[in-house]
């Protein structure tokens, strides 16, 4: 575990010259991506950062932004509009961004929720929560990678969740099939989805550190978002789910903190604030690149069995279907 205390000293050295000058947050209207914004504003720098959200959530970023400004006048928010369930959105927030700028040091991607409630789909055709977790995300660095590799030290940070199992069903990525569809499978296959992908994105480019961060339990209502609220799951959730979240969840600070940490330490990857502790563990085994999954200690869960098992039976079929659905928005 990575302690508080080296993570505050850590994001401590963050300033116009080691920290990140330009960065994206997708998710960051709330919860973790609010927090890491917030913790970032703190540390002072000179930092332009990209805050990426839906309409129906402009009017109660401008308090946020306005708090912002009052935290680090130096560093500005540029808010930047956009349905990012939708992969035309996606595509034209991504250019939006394009044209404003020659280089990205960040790339942070926090939209989404467990899907707990019936299936319901974009007018696109994607899960809303596959769109958000898997499909949107993946575009937005394919769409940004070449401005990140301008970058010193670029980097790409997916939230999600831990990589457990190599079971899921290669013939239904998006569990079309009929009676495939459940909460759980779903949020399941979006992290496997993620993890897969990012490893090949970090092979092809080895020049950009990829982390895929489990964050445990944090009190931002996400659990709420995804069932619905006559559901036995929602009872659950305000029962057990919810209160149990707030009694263990981590704080907003230490979320915060901890995502800043991983943001921009060197500790993943050896590019970014220097880090004198053990060096976290790439994902990758033989290959050049770097993709960290990293828990909520800051640790990092390689989870070598399962990883080599998804690799094996599953990237290419995974990155040919991937760029299948995002080929048109591309
Ligand atoms: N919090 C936890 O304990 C926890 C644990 C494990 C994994 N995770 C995963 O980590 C990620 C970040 O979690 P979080 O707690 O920070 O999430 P959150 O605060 O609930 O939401 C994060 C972002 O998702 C956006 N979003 C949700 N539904 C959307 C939709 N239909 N269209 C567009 N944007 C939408 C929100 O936008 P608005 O502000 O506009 O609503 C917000 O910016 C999520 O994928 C979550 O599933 C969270």
């Amino acid at each position: 575990m990575v302690s508080t205390n080296e993570i505050r000293a850590s994001n401590a050295l963050i300033n116009d010259a080691t920290g990140p000058r330009v960065a994206v947050f997708v998710g960051g209207t709330s919860g973790i991506g609010k927090f890491t914004v917030k913790a970032l504003f703190a540390t002072g720098t000179s930092v332009r950062i990209y805050l990426v959200g839906r309409k129906s959530s402009a009017e109660s970023m401008q308090a946020f932004i306005r708090e912002l400004a009052a935290i680090n006048p130096k560093a500005e928010v540029v808010w930047t509009e956009g349905e990012i369930s939708l992969l035309a959105e996606t595509k034209r927030v991504c250019e939006i961004i394009k044209s404003k700028e020659s280089r990205v040091d960040l790339l942070f991607l926090s939209a989404g929720y467990a899907p707990f409630g019936t299936r319901q789909e974009t007018s696109e055709g994607i899960e809303i929560a596959q769109s958000l977790e898997y499909y949107s995300r993946i575009l937005f660095i394919q769409h940004l990678l070449p401005l990140m590799k301008k970058s010193e030290a670029p980097k790409v940070v997916s939230v999600l969740g831990p990589v457990w199992t190599a079971a899921i069903d290669l013939d239904d990525l998006d569990l079309k099939k009929p009676g495939n569809f459940s909460g759980m499978k779903a949020q399941t296959l979006y992290v496997v989805l993620g993890t897969v992908t990012l490893e090949k994105l970090a092979i092809d480019n080895p020049d950009v550190t990829f982390i895929h961060s489990w964050p445990g339990w944090v009190d931002t209502g996400n659990v709420r978002r995804g069932g619905d609220p006559n559901s036995l799951w929602a009872w659950f959730v305000w029962l057990f789910l919810d209160p149990l979240i707030r009694l263990v969840g981590f704080s907003e600070d230490v979320t915060g903190q901890r995502h800043l940490f991983q943001s921009t330490s060197a500790m993943f990857g050896g590019r970014g604030i220097s880090w004198k502790g053990k060096p976290g563990v790439n994902t990758l085994e033989k290959q050049d690149g770097a993709l960290f999954l990293v828990n909520y200690k800051c640790d990092c869960t390689p989870n070598p069995k399962v990883v080599r098992q998804l690799r094996d039976k599953g990237q290419v079929k995974i990155w040919d279907h991937t760029q299948d659905i995002l080929r048109p928005y591309l």
